[in-house]
């Protein structure tokens, strides 16, 4: 059997390489690995949209094939979520598409700009299905390397200007996953001026918008002047309602974007199961009392586990948004790779390290917040013995 070239220039995942030495671990040692490195909501969703799907699954006519845009009612529910969350005004019929999760978007994305040979820009760290879109188009990523100095923005000014020339879309992600920093208005807007002047499609993935701490609001990137003109935002029920099985996403912004990625899709499949769109409005109706609660789960998360590492001697950032810490790996260790997998061999604790996003993710793991506050201090001791 022959397979494709772009098969081959995927890269291999360090996700399930670590998955299975968490499986080797488990079967020598007889430990149960307190897993901090998946990215999947742990509790279930809310009572109401349970209620939802199981109360359409029996009607008579769900079983159809849906349309690839999505339900009208669905679309004009995530116009008014968008008018109601970020002041946005949205075109349901020509600025919004209902995905099967967001990753349907963002990969597929590509094969509506990309075409063979052609440059897009990509975070390094980053998400790994922006990578993984750019390959399967048969596309060059050009890494964007974010770094602490540079509170972790691209610095377009470091782009080489043939780059620029040449770059037909871009992927940014903020709050991001693996790093949670937050965007602002100001960059935001700075990447609007940068995209124009080189006409790069812009493809913001909003994911985490809805997990936020401390009183913080993330921002959308539609909500500066000319965003809808250069760019779309994606979005996701799965960490905002944890509704990762049920995949479902959508994505807002510029029409001409949103109606090339329809035609991809349209040719390849249909929309989502309906119950789950239907269950994706009743969500998107209850997200103020729905989204305050979890936020206020992740952060008691997010502070134990940091004060707990902080009595250890290990210093991290305490994130503003999302559901990960990005840590710098503790003093006397420098490789993310061996750091992670002894802490899996020796302590039992499942991080992801930083280089499973890109090279510059070197000197950092990844640690989701994924686990009860008991599970999380017993991450704790065990890393405590580990450092010692
Ligand atoms: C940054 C980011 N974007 C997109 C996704 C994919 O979400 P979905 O489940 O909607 O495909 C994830 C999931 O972990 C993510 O972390």
């Amino acid at each position: 059997m022959q397979f494709s070239k772009r098969i081959e220039r995927m890269e291999t995942s360090i996700f399930s390489h670590m998955n299975t030495l968490k499986n080797q671990v488990e079967a020598k040692k007889g430990i149960k690995v307190i897993n901090l490195g998946i990215g999947s909501p742990d509790r279930p969703p809310l009572n109401a949209i349970r209620q939802a799907i199981s109360e359409s699954v029996m009607g008579d006519d769900e079983y159809r094939y849906p349309l690839t845009d999505g339900t009208e009612s669905l679309r004009i529910a995530i116009a008014n979520w968008y008018l109601d969350r970020f002041n946005v005004r949205l075109d349901h019929e020509k600025e919004v598409l209902v995905l099967m999760g967001s990753q349907d978007g963002l990969a597929h994305v590509c094969q509506a700009i990309l075409d063979p040979g052609d440059i897009a820009l990509i975070p390094d760290p980053g998400y790994p299905v922006y990578t993984a879109g750019v390959i399967l188009a048969d596309a060059i990523k050009y890494p964007l390397a974010l770094t602490q100095e540079n509170n972790f923005f691209p610095k377009y000014e470091d782009i080489p200007e043939e780059i620029c020339k040449m770059a037909k879309m871009m992927f940014l992600n903020y709050p991001g996953n693996p790093i949670p920093a937050p965007g602002t208005l100001e960059f935001f807007k700075e990447t609007v001026r940068f995209a124009d002047e080189n006409s790069i499609i812009v493809c913001h993935d909003n994911a985490y918008s809805e997990l936020a701490y401390d009183g913080f609001l993330p921002p959308s990137f539609l909500q500066v002047e000319g965003a809808k003109d250069v760019g779309v935002e994606f979005h996701s029920f799965s960490k905002t309602f944890n509704m990762a099985g049920c995949r479902i996403g959508f994505v807002v912004g510029n029409s001409k974007v949103i109606t090339a990625l329809t035609n991809v899709k349209a040719n390849i499949d249909y929309g989502v199961f309906l119950p789950i769109q239907h269950a994706a409005e009743v969500a998107l109706k209850n997200y103020k009392e729905w989204v305050a609660n979890n936020c206020v789960l992740y952060q008691r998360r997010r502070d134990i586990l940091i004060s707990g590492l902080k009595s250890l001697g290990w210093n991290v950032d305490k994130p503003k948004a999302s559901m990960f810490l990005w840590a710098q790996l503790p003093q006397g260790h420098s490789s993310s790779q061996h750091f992670a997998e002894q802490l899996l061999e020796e302590a039992g604790v499942l991080l992801i390290p930083g280089t499973a996003f890109g090279k510059h993710g070197e000197g950092y793991v990844r640690i989701a917040l994924v686990q009860e506050e008991d599970l999380l201090l017993e991450a704790v001791h065990r890393i405590k013995s580990f450092l010692k």
